[in-house]
């Protein structure tokens, strides 16, 4: 036991240790890694093009005086430095720079600008002039030693890591110490031992008025409707309005706005409330329906296109998330391209369109979401965290129930749109919060409850197991492509304007290789030792082993907290430096020189960028730490006895922290 708990200290030394090390690498101009900082002169020459700086990242000591130069070679750049009151205007062949100070006015003409590094951590330097299609994503970093932030980030992961440790192992061993001498033998079982009834909230109870809301027939329709209006209007944006992404409605509102909600809000707090309201499906279950409020049970016995649908299975093969997930990483590959491209963004919307209205006449109800649909992979993995879940208020009620309305359907409500069995839910992860359910039972049995974050832990197939995989891969994919400082990556992935096949190529067989082999390939192998260490000095006899499927598959749920706040803390600097973008295209929507709101032409200005790291670090901790916690309970469901249970877990939290400090070096490193 001792010798396993060593296995993460290790692991933690090994990240602090690490720290320092990556923290202080000399990089960019500065020579060598001085012992004792005395404040030196650097001189720094920066060349912009398109889309990124060289250097793409220099280093310098707090208290430096550092006399930067810059100069474009090729088009018109803008140089925005974080937290400096520092924005300039390079032109191409020009000898100097335009210099305006965002917190002054005007701009002025030098040859170079000279300030004192003060705070240490990382400041981004962006391009804030509109320069072609990767603009958004143009940019370098610098950084002021010592990179205090990201070292307290990776002290702060250790120290979780140790207090998994401690919690696991530290307690055990008191209370054997105490056992003989405390209380009688039977004595209630001490508190950590024993399930915990986590809390709920009943909401439907507790707010007549949301009960009488959901009960409405035209309840989910009067969300929908709005929605697909505004999708019609943003697909002409993207057909009609402006090619640059970063003018044109459909990319500002969908790619940083919407995204950010989604990921932000709606998940964690609603999980698949974004189905609720998804105008996707909306033509295709209208056609298939023919009703858009009423309900036509003939429609779900229909054979024929004339009656509504075919109403076929959906192929059994095909069932599960594997299209989704495949079909989402495929998304991904070209998604640099895809989010600054507003044609083809409108295009691949207008396919999603048209894929689930075919798919709705076909097969039966919503096959589309359930089979097909790229976001279902990962909505209803993230699902799982969401702190609210439609459930039965009695299980003993659903025991007797006659009627099973919520899944044969009632002349008030649909059968369960999304195939599933409402009374029975135990997981949120196909859940559309449609709620046909509630209002079908009889017996007003079934409810939306509150819950803490993190309730459903149970992951159970293989290609959910993937999902996570997937995401956590992405996610650290996303922020070297677009929060990255490298350029090359970005022209790898910005393959339609640069034309290098062969780094794209290259860049996606990477991208696919670590999430579909390389991270499932560790987790693999974690679960084989921490099964080994699970069963301690001498392998168990085969039959008793717990299935090393089921512990891979099990675990995988420990990188979903972890991921869902990594895309947090990924998505919080892509709206916060971005939100000029939003407000500017409201105005201006189509990119046609329009002035709706008057917030046409407000200057492109980040929102707090030097604060985005303080905001990063802590998320990225809670997400480990709400993973430790969670991989607890799942680790002593799968091994039987307390101490097994936290050998077991070693290996997978010891890849969980591994994780957190990349991330956390990405980000703010
Ligand atoms: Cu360079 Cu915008």
């Amino acid at each position: 036991m001792r010798r396993a708990g060593v296995w993460m200290v290790l692991a933690a030394v090994a990240a602090l240790a690490a720290a320092p090390r990556t923290g202080a690498a000399p990089a960019g101009p500065a020579p060598e890694p001085r012992a004792e900082a005395v404040p030196v002169d650097r001189e720094i020459t920066i060349l912009a093009r398109q889309y990124g700086y060289t250097p793409h990242r220099f280093t310098v000591d707090r208290g430096d005086r550092v006399r930067l130069r810059l100069a474009s070679v090729d088009v018109v750049h803008g140089f925005y430095l974080e937290g400096h009151d520092l924005e300039a205007e390079v032109r191409p062949g020009a000898h100097g720079f335009r210099l305006r100070r965002p917190g002054g006015d005007g701009f002025e003409d030098v040859t170079e600008v000279v300030f004192t590094a003060g705070r240490p951590g990382k400041y981004r330097y962006r391009c804030s002039v509109t320069c072609g299609t990767l603009h958004p994503f143009m940019q370098g970093e610098m950084v002021v030693r010592p990179n205090t932030p990201y070292r307290a980030g990776v002290v702060g992961a250790a120290t979780i890591g140790l207090g998994l440790v401690a919690a696991l192992f530290w307690p055990a061993r008191r209370r054997r110490g105490r056992r003989p001498s405390d209380g009688p033998p039977d004595a209630p079982q001490a508190p950590d031992t024993a399930p915990r009834r986590p809390w709920r909230l009943d909401l439907l109870e507790r707010f007549p008025w949301l009960d009488r809301l959901v009960r409405r027939r035209w309840f989910q329709v009067s969300l929908v409707a709005p929605c697909a209006v505004i999708l019609f209007f943003f697909l002409i944006a993207g057909l009609f309005g402006s090619p640059i992404g970063n003018r044109n409605i459909i990319v500002t509102i969908v790619w940083i706005f919407w995204w950010f909600l989604l990921i932000t809000l709606l998940v964690p707090f609603g999980g698949r409330a974004w189905c609720t309201v998804c105008p996707i499906p909306f033509a295709g279950e209208w056609l298939a329906r023919r009703r858009l409020v009423g309900v036509r049970p003939a429609a779900e016995r229909s054979k024929t296109l004339r009656e509504g649908s075919l109403n076929r299975r959906w192929p059994k093969a095909l069932s599960g998330t594997w299209l989704p997930n495949l079909l989402f990483l495929a998304m991904c590959s070209v998604s640099t391209i895809l989010v600054t491209r507003p044609a083809l963004t409108a295009l691949v919307l207008a396919l999603m369109v048209a894929a689930a209205t075919l798919v709705h006449a076909v097969y039966r109800r919503r096959s589309f979401c359930r089979y097909l649909c790229p976001l279902n992979a990962w909505m209803s993995l993230y699902a799982m965290t969401a702190m609210v879940e439609v459930r039965s208020r009695d299980p003993e009620v659903c025991t007797t129930c006659r009627t099973r309305s919520c899944v044969r359907g009632t002349d008030g409500a649909w059968r369960c749109p999304w195939l599933e069995i409402p009374f029975q839910l135990e997981r949120n992860n196909y859940c559309g919060l449609c709620m046909e359910c509630v209002k079908a039972c009889p017996n007003r049995n079934l409810t939306v409850k509150a819950r803490p974050f993190c309730s459903d832990v149970g992951i159970h197939r293989t290609d959910e197991a993937w999902m996570a995989f997937i995401m956590i891969t992405l996610v650290a994919a996303y922020s070297v492509t677009l929060l990255g400082p490298w350029t090359l990556v970005r022209q790898w992935a910005n393959v339609t304007e640069v034309g290098d096949w062969g780094g794209f190529a290259l860049h996606v067989a990477l991208v696919w290789l670590t999430a579909l082999a390389v991270v499932p390939g560790i987790w693999y192998l974690a679960s084989r030792l921490g099964r080994r260490l699970a069963e301690g000095v001498r392998p168990a006899p085969a039959a008793d082993r717990v299935p090393l499927g089921e512990v891979f598959v099990r675990t995988s749920y420990l990188l979903v907290p972890l991921g869902l706040m990594a895309w947090i803390a990924f998505s919080l600097p892509l709206i916060l430096v971005n939100y000029t973008h939003i407000t500017s295209s409201l105005s201006d929507p189509l990119g046609w020189g329009w002035n709706l709101f008057g917030t046409a032409d407000l200057h492109w200005a980040p929102l707090w960028p030097e604060w985005i790291p303080y905001v990063q670090i802590p998320l990225l901790l809670a997400g480990l730490a709400i993973t430790f916690r969670r991989g607890v309970g799942i680790a002593r469901e799968l091994f039987p006895g307390r101490r097994a249970a936290a050998r077991g877990l070693l290996p997978h939290a010891a890849v969980c922290l591994a994780i957190t400090v990349v991330l956390l070096r990405l980000f703010v490193g």
